[in-house]
């Protein structure tokens, strides 16, 4: 039997879907779901949950010896677009809460920990087309400094305190169970509500920005085949490049057309254009894929089928 899993941020876009389907592999009663706020009625119903603030290490560590968790999986962060807005709140609960966890670890409270960065530790600088995993890193985001300095943490707590600590630098990622959380990336999801909705959609973006972007299948399938691996397959320890699929704004209009004929996009780019130049248009994730086995398998037509499918239910 799996030992016990907490989720810290699991109503979330991401953290939602990770608890459904961690639930469904090693029992409901087994993954505790945690939140500071409460999730969907489907998540809630699905298992227990904890009200949790992953800044209060005292609170945190109460619920690890509680429910005797093992593995922690922290999705808890304030994201890129609403961390502009807000940057010593994003700083403060983006480190606190990897501090946290981190030193739980170290503790030996907890074995695992999953902690998730982002496309976002790349910047203007970096090579745009088939990103490197090591490359220049210049962030220009308060989100993408936070997640560079995780990575780094993330690494200094393996090779010091051997903490079993694995990451992926997630793309933009696309869902239909819940909606994203204030990402530079949310048009993509957007897109598909408003296509069904209303059969029109103004973009934040320009029509040929093209980013990196992942199914939530994919995704959440990634996340726990790292989290399984064998300690030995995993030689980076800050954070493995992850790609999907990479597409503009136009590409997933054109897609969604094909289904929804007559469909119309406007672009009126805001704030996030700028955060979005920055970023990289396609990641080369050779060694996730040598190293423990990733593929994805969802391209951007088999996402609108199954985006719009399950939004038309
Ligand atoms: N969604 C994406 O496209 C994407 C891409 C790259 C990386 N990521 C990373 O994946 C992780 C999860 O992202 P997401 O999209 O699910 O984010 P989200 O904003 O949808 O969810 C984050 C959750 O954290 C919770 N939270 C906020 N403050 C908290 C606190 N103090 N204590 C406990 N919970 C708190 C929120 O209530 C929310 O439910 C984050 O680290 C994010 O940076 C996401």
């Amino acid at each position: 039997m799996h030992k016990p899993i907490l989720i810290i941020g699991a109503c979330g876009q991401i953290g939602t879907e990770l608890t459904f389907e961690l639930r469904n592999k090693y029992g409901a009663e087994n993954v505790i779901a945690s939140d500071i706020r409460e999730g969907s009625n489907a998540l809630m119903q699905s298992g227990p949950f904890e009200l949790l603030d992953a800044t209060n290490y005292a609170a945190i560590e109460d619920v690890v010896m509680h429910y005797e968790i093992d593995e922690v999986y922290l999705m808890a962060a304030m994201l890129s677009a609403t961390a502009e807005k807000f940057p010593m709140r994003a700083w403060n609960l983006n480190m606190n809460s990897l501090f946290n966890v981190l030193n739980l670890a170290k503790e030996k409270k907890i074995s695992k920990v999953f902690w998730p960065s982002s496309i976002a530790v790349f910047g203007p600088n970096t090579p745009k087309k088939d990103t490197p995993q090591s490359t220049i890193m210049e962030p220009s985001t308060v989100y993408g400094i936070s997640k560079q300095s995780g990575e780094r943490w993330c690494e200094y707590y393996h090779k010091k305190y051997g903490v079993d600590v694995r990451s992926v630098r997630y793309p933009g990622l696309i869902s239909w169970k819940t909606m994203p959380g204030g990402g530079t990336t949310d048009y993509a999801v957007e897109i598909y509500h408003e296509a069904l909705n209303k059969g029109t959609y103004e973009c934040f973006l320009n029509g040929d920005t093209e980013l990196p972007m992942m199914y939530m299948d994919d995704a959440i399938r990634a996340t726990i085949s790292l989290m399984d691996s064998p300690t030995e397959k995993i030689k980076v320890r800050s954070s493995y490049n992850l790609g999907g699929m990479s597409f503009t704004p136009k590409d997933m209009a054109k897609s969604i057309e094909k289904h929804i004929p007559g469909f119309k996009v406007s672009y009126v780019p805001d704030f996030r254009q700028e955060i979005a130049d920055s970023w990289p248009s396609s990641i080369d994730d050779a060694a996730a894929r040598e190293q423990w086995g990733w593929e994805p398998r969802f391209n951007l037509d088999q996402t609108t089928n199954e985006m719009l499918k399950n939004l038309k239910e």
